[in-house]
């Protein structure tokens, strides 16, 4: 049961309290000036020396609703809640690649590719699923108030060119457009596939002039275009289920009407996250350098962004936007006002535009993707996916 939290540290004045106690059941406040001066014997040293794990000052139950600054209670609903709305322990089936088909009500989603409880590696394949979210709706109002709810979700037969689904956008043209990581010696690529049954597949790439990619990761279209942009790491080697490298990791636009494919940005330890903003002008791509093990925790776990050239749809003038405090910033997602949300080491951060940590979906376990839906907005927690009431809506991603 979760209870809004007065936070009564002696630090804050009146102003503080009153905001607290304005918070939904769902969320705590957590003032930042609470917390700026930990001193010397402070246990959370010891405990945040692993990025992974999160900073719950309140010691507040989770999942819930973290709010550093005021204005993250006009994204959230009134008594907004995170419930879970599909599990399935030991399987993580719920991973990322997130398409919200509006018209059929539909999310869609890849388990995890290559990670302990995805069930996949160099001789197993991943798994793409949709949850109805009617049927989401339909089951959270016989629960009732704050209640979880178990919804089955159905996993699509796919053609063998689709290879360890890791990115999704659209609709595309109708379509879905993923982006597979590949597997083994099976080239990643960009596909469409049909939104409906038979959930036939057209490959668009699956190499850069002879060469294969090393595991495609995230994909996003320039608003008012068609033009496919996508990220490429090494997370399919570092995973075991790729072989090494045949290219920089870098960030490349593809052209579907002529072919052409070339790198937009470089120098990024592990592209991976990529959204635009509605007006096409700027770019967020995350670099989550700092899961790479060997690399330390002194590494990335940013998201920059960049200017988007108007002429030659280059990214330039880069830029921190955000570091994630807890785990890598992941997929990532905007809403109409211009916040950002990103998946994060221990739920979804929420930044606004400037790049201030405004509040964070609080999980307690690593989260990489997020979809705004008509039911709310959607977390993909690996073995769960959950559900939060939000105010606040996506931007437009597909095209027509
Ligand atoms: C921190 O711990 C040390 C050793 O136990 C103690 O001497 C010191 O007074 C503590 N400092 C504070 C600010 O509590
Ligand atoms: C953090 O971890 C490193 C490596 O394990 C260790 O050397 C260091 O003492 C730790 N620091 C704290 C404050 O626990
Ligand atoms: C946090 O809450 C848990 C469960 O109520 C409790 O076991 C733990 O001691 C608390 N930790 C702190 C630091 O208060
Ligand atoms: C929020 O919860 C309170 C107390 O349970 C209830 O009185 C109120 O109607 C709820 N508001 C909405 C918008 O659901
Ligand atoms: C292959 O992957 C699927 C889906 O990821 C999983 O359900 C199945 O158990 C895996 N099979 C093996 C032999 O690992
Ligand atoms: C699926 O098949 C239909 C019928 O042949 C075709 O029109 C459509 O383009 C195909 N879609 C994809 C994504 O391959
Ligand atoms: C978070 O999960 C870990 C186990 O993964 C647990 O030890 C810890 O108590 C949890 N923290 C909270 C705040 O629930």
């Amino acid at each position: 049961m979760l209870r809004p939290t007065i936070v009564t540290t002696a630090l804050l004045g009146v102003v503080t309290l009153a905001i607290a106690a304005d918070v939904p059941p769902g969320a705590t406040y957590v003032d930042p000036l609470a917390y700026d001066v930990l001193g010397p014997n402070s246990t959370w040293y010891a405990i945040r020396n692993d990025s992974t794990v999160g900073f719950n000052p309140t010691n507040t139950t989770t999942p819930y609703i973290q709010v550093f600054d005021p204005s993250f209670l006009s994204i959230l609903a009134p008594n907004a809640t995170i419930r879970s709305i599909s599990s399935n322990p030991g399987f993580a089936f719920a991973h990322e690649a997130p398409i919200y088909d509006a018209s059929n009500n539909l999310l869609f989603f890849s388990s995890n590719d290559g990670g302990p409880l995805g069930y996949n590696g160099w001789y197993n394949n991943s798994v793409v699923s949709f949850i109805y979210m009617t049927e989401v709706d339909d089951a959270i109002e016989a629960a009732g108030p704050g209640e979880n709810v178990n919804v089955q979700i159905t996993t699509l037969e796919l053609a063998d060119t689709v290879q360890m689904v890791n990115g999704g956008t659209g609709l595309y043209k109708g379509n879905l457009l993923f982006v597979t990581s590949g597997r083994a010696l099976l080239p990643p690529s960009i596909v469409l596939v049909n939104p409906n049954p038979p959930f036939n597949t057209t490959v668009l790439l699956d190499n850069f002039l002879g060469r294969q990619f090393n595991s495609l990761n995230d994909v996003k279209i320039l608003p008012g275009t068609d033009i496919i942009f996508f990220t490429d790491p090494t997370n399919g080697w570092g995973h075991d289920f790729r072989p090494e490298p045949m290219l920089p990791c870098q960030v490349y636009r593809f052209d579907p009407s002529t072919g052409q494919v070339r790198v937009v940005a470089d120098q990024l330890y592990q592209p991976n996250g990529i959204a635009f903003t509605p007006d096409g002008r700027t770019v967020f791509v995350t670099d989550t350098a700092i899961s790479s093990g060997f690399l330390g925790q002194t590494f990335p776990a940013t998201i920059y962004a960049y200017d988007v050239d108007p002429i030659t749809q280059s990214f330039k003038n880069r830029r921190v936007f955000a570091y994630s405090d807890s785990g890598i910033p992941d997929g990532i997602q905007l809403d109409t006002m211009g916040n950002v949300y990103s998946g994060c080491g221990e739920g979804t951060h929420v930044w606004n535009p400037e790049g201030t940590l405004i509040g964070k979906f609080f999980l307690n376990s690593t989260t990489a993707e997020m979809m705004f839906t008509k039911s709310g907005l959607v977390i993909l927690d690996e073995e769960t996916v959950y559900l939060v009431d939000v105010l606040a809506e996506g931007i437009q991603l597909g095209t027509v």
